[in-house]
């Protein structure tokens, strides 16, 4: 079956007439082609394909595409521009935040709306303000990036960017 559906991606509105089996990742690769989402398992269990959907970060291969219609998305995309990287990217890129970089977007939507929904009331892509601290402890960094797989291990110098940012 057929389905209508718009999503609104990096503040961009898209009209998509979809399978309604499509997932929320496969839209945005494959419809809408923006790639920066990844697929890692399309189980969700690697945290690859994270992107932020209403302020929350969500495992896009876990969710129809259809079910987000009238929903703001963003992807990595719309975090930052290679000349205006996002403060969180700027930070991966500081600290050496990947290696082979395939979950680096997750990484990064996932840190960011994570940070994000400690700092209550201030909309995540446009919440550059590095004054503003969630100050997390390591440890609840770490646990609250547990969704997020990095099969190179670069899981050290991940935590260093994020905490530059949010510790
Ligand atoms: Fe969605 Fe792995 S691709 S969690």
């Amino acid at each position: 079956t057929m389905a209508k559906t718009t999503l609104r991606v990096n503040g961009q509105r898209r009209e998509l007439t979809l399978d309604t089996r499509t997932s929320l990742l496969d839209a945005l690769r494959e419809h809408i082609k923006l790639s920066g989402t990844k697929k890692g398992c399309d189980q969700g269990q690697c945290g690859a394909c994270t992107v932020i959907v209403n302020g929350r970060r969500i495992n896009s291969c876990l969710s129809l595409a259809i079910m987000h219609d009238g929903d703001e998305i963003t992807t990595i995309e719309g975090l930052g521009t290679p000349d205006k990287l996002h403060p969180m990217q700027a930070a991966f890129v500081k600290h050496d935040g990947y290696q082979c970089g395939y979950c680096t977007p997750g990484q990064i939507c996932s840190a960011v709306a994570t940070l994000d929904e400690i700092r209550q009331g201030i909309p995540s892509h446009v919440s550059a303000d590095l004054n503003v601290k969630p100050l997390l402890s390591v440890d609840e960094i770490r646990e609250r990036m547990s969704g997020n797989i990095c099969r190179c291990g670069a899981y050290s110098n991940i935590l260093d960017a994020i905490t530059e940012v949010g510790g």
